[in-house]
């Protein structure tokens, strides 16, 4: 948990008090505007002048937040063309959207070109469809291809993405030799790219994946030098995927002991010839935000007390679903916003609205005493779950706002999801 109880407990109070957290508001979801900033300046700063910072916009795509990231000078990363849509529209400079996916299709692909967005190949084919595009489309992007280092897999298997088989990218083990034949025949093909993972990944792992990767650009460029002098692998995309904090112990790993340990890795890095993107999003995301949800009752059955809220696996689909593998602390407020701190604890289930058994974020935690009208807060959830949003039962997003905790202002982020939304989206 990053931001304290206080602060949190204080701007919810707040809220209440001017409107913005309204009787009609049963669940209200929170970013911290000021973490973001700071995260994101913390991102900046460890790295090179002359790094693209692509944020991904899989884990939050509000377009005001991205939108205010643009102006903040960073990129954005695009896992789709609706995301790459997403990118422009909150007025990212096309040389600073990176384009992955592993289903770009021929059209969206000649879009991505005539654009002139940087794109991450993920596969031979798809090499072979932009060569084909680039013989008609004028293009000024630059490209690179997705390698899987076969680095090994994080302790979150569904987040885990270079183990020895992975979905995405080219193994580089298996496909050396094409890999740097590719390299030959596409003198357009500048860049590599890796993810390892997102969560569950240590330091560790994310470092040998960059060594594994600096051996196979050392070796391509060996060769490329041979038939070419001018041409050489020039830009290097690290992907995400730094672990953050959502329990006390949980291992984070600070975007500046990561940037040195690059740093000890490529030893180009300061270079202004060389290019390094990353594609940061739970790091900058996840522990500006928190969500509030009301008691709506606490009801009792063999011994469990259990309060139901009104966000549960809609909201927080990966830890209802995989609760062994997702956490979120969760603290209890009085009806106006007050932490509740009393010593007197009980144990207690804390379920979501919705229409399974699993719908339920904290199973016999100990927490104060709680009662109807009560606030629940669920910390650290800036990252996935807005994005993950899932339209089981039909219930409406709630509204998000945001806050800056210094100037102690709030604003909109997105309106509360009306009816209207609700029956387009089902018609
Ligand atoms: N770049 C690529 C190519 C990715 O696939 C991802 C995340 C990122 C960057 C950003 O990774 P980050 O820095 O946020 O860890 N809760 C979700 C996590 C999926 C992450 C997917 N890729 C889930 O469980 O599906």
């Amino acid at each position: 948990m990053n931001l304290s109880l206080d602060k949190i407990g204080a701007a919810i109070s707040r809220s209440i008090t001017e409107n913005f957290f309204s009787a009609n508001d049963n669940s209200v979801i929170f970013y911290d505007l000021e973490i973001l900033r700071a995260k994101i300046e913390e991102v900046k700063h460890a790295f090179p002048t002359n790094a693209l910072h692509a944020i991904a916009i899989k884990a939050n795509p509000l377009s005001k937040i991205l939108n205010r990231i643009s102006k903040w000078g960073m990129g954005a990363e695009a896992a789709s063309l609706p995301e790459l849509y997403l990118a422009q529209k909150a007025g990212f400079p096309p040389h600073k959207i990176v384009f992955d996916s592993p289903a770009k299709t021929v059209p969206e692909l000649e879009y991505a070109l005539r654009e002139g967005v940087y794109i991450n190949a993920d596969s031979f084919e798809e090499l072979k469809r932009i060569d084909e595009l680039l013989k008609k489309v004028d293009s000024m992007s630059k490209i690179g291809i997705r390698l899987n280092p076969q680095a090994g897999a994080g302790a979150i298997v569904s987040s885990s993405t270079a183990g020895e088989y992975s979905k995405f990218g080219i193994p580089v083990i298996e496909f050396r030799d094409r890999i740097i034949e590719s390299f030959i025949n596409y003198a357009w093909l500048y860049g590599v790219h890796i993810h390892i993972g997102s969560q569950g990944c240590s330091g560790e792992m994310l470092l040998k994946g960059a060594e594994i990767l600096k051996d196979f650009i050392n070796e391509v460029n060996t060769v490329l030098a041979k038939k070419d002098p001018k041409r050489h692998i020039s830009t290097i995309d690290i992907g995400g995927g730094l672990p953050v904090k959502y329990k006390a112990n949980d291992i984070s790993l600070p975007v500046t002991d990561y940037a040195g340990g690059l740093r000890g890795i490529f030893e180009h890095i300061e270079n202004s010839e060389f290019k390094l993107i990353t594609e940061f999003g739970r790091y900058v995301y996840a522990n500006s935000g928190f969500v509030a949800s009301r008691v709506e009752y606490v009801k009792s059955s063999s011994g469990i007390k259990t309060a139901i809220i009104h966000v549960g696996a809609d909201l927080l689909l990966r830890r209802c679903y995989r609760p062994d593998d997702w956490y979120h602390e969760i603290s209890v407020l009085d009806s106006m916003g007050k932490p509740k701190t009393e010593n007197n604890k009980q144990k207690y289930n804390i379920a979501g609205p919705l229409c399974f058994s699993g719908d339920m974020l904290a199973s016999d935690i100990e927490l104060p005493i709680i009662e109807p009208r009560d606030i629940i807060v669920i910390h650290d959830t800036g990252a996935y779950t807005v994005s993950m949003w899932s339209r089981y039962n039909s219930r409406k997003m709630p509204k998000i706002i945001g806050i800056n905790t210094t100037t102690e202002e709030f604003e909109i982020i997105k309106e509360r999801e009306n009816l209207n939304d609700l029956f387009k989206f089902w018609s």
